[in-house]
């Protein structure tokens, strides 16, 4: 189980975003859906330990995160993190088979590679760069990247922006099929995906922003 505790970010401009407590179980799926700017892939990067807070603390299982060494932050989301992002964040020249294989680099267990890209609709294009791919194309290898390693946490930003409903929805379908006893969230714009998840969070009502003077104040 994940859960926050006063949890803030200030960037350098001085902008804070407070986040109330939250809480997410292991088993459960959750949507995260919010304006745009609301501070939504904030809070995955919070939750990745790939930004750190400035005020509060992300609890896993019980254990404060808040003395971890950014070297600490980054073996524990390599072990235990699939991380699904706005952008993918792949490499455009390598092909499909070898995004994934880089991950052997890390110790990540990749023999399940091909039945893995089979189930996502993607196994023939597994000797492709993936330049040559289509935006729903990188998606799904973008998936299959956080999904080899049976991560405890998944965090997907968007991970159907790119697809029409039908492809979203079984997108979708996949990640709650493949989440096994972990976690996973999920940010979406999409509402007509909620029904598919656990728990529906609406970050608006969530994320408070603290600007300028008050934010400095607080600093
Ligand atoms: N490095 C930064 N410096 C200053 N402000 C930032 C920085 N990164 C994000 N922000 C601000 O924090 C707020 C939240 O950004 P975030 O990317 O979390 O939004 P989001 O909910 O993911 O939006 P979207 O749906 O458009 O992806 C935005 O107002 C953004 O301008
Ligand atoms: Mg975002």
């Amino acid at each position: 189980m994940i859960t926050t505790q006063d949890l803030r970010m200030r960037f350098s401009d001085g902008t804070a975003i407070r986040y109330d407590d939250l809480r997410f179980e292991d088993g459960k799926s959750y949507a995260l859906l919010g304006a745009s700017g609301c501070g939504k892939t904030t809070l995955l990067n919070l939750l990745a330990g790939i930004l750190i807070p400035a005020e509060g603390d992300i609890q896993i299982d019980g254990q404060s995160t808040s003395g971890w060494t950014q070297k600490a932050r980054d073996a524990y989301r390599i072990a235990h993190i699939g991380c699904i992002f706005q952008d993918f964040k792949l490499l455009e020249e390598m092909t499909v088979a070898d995004n994934i294989n880089l991950l052997r680099l890390e110790g990540v267990d990749v023999s399940g590679m091909d039945a893995l890209l089979d189930r996502l609709g993607i196994l023939r294009l597994k000797r492709r760069r993936v330049r040559r791919l289509s935006g729903g194309e990188k998606q799904r290898v973008a998936i299959a990247r956080a999904l080899i390693k049976r991560p405890a946490l998944i965090l997907a930003d968007e991970p159907t922006g790119n697809l029409n409903f039908e492809t979203g929805e079984a997108v979708v379908a996949q990640l709650i099929e493949n989440m096994g006893s972990g976690t996973l969230i999920t940010v979406t714009h999409d509402d007509r995906l909620a029904p598919r998840f656990n728990c529906v969070m609406d970050m608006n009502a969530v994320a408070h922003f603290e600007f300028g003077r008050e934010a400095d104040a607080r600093a």
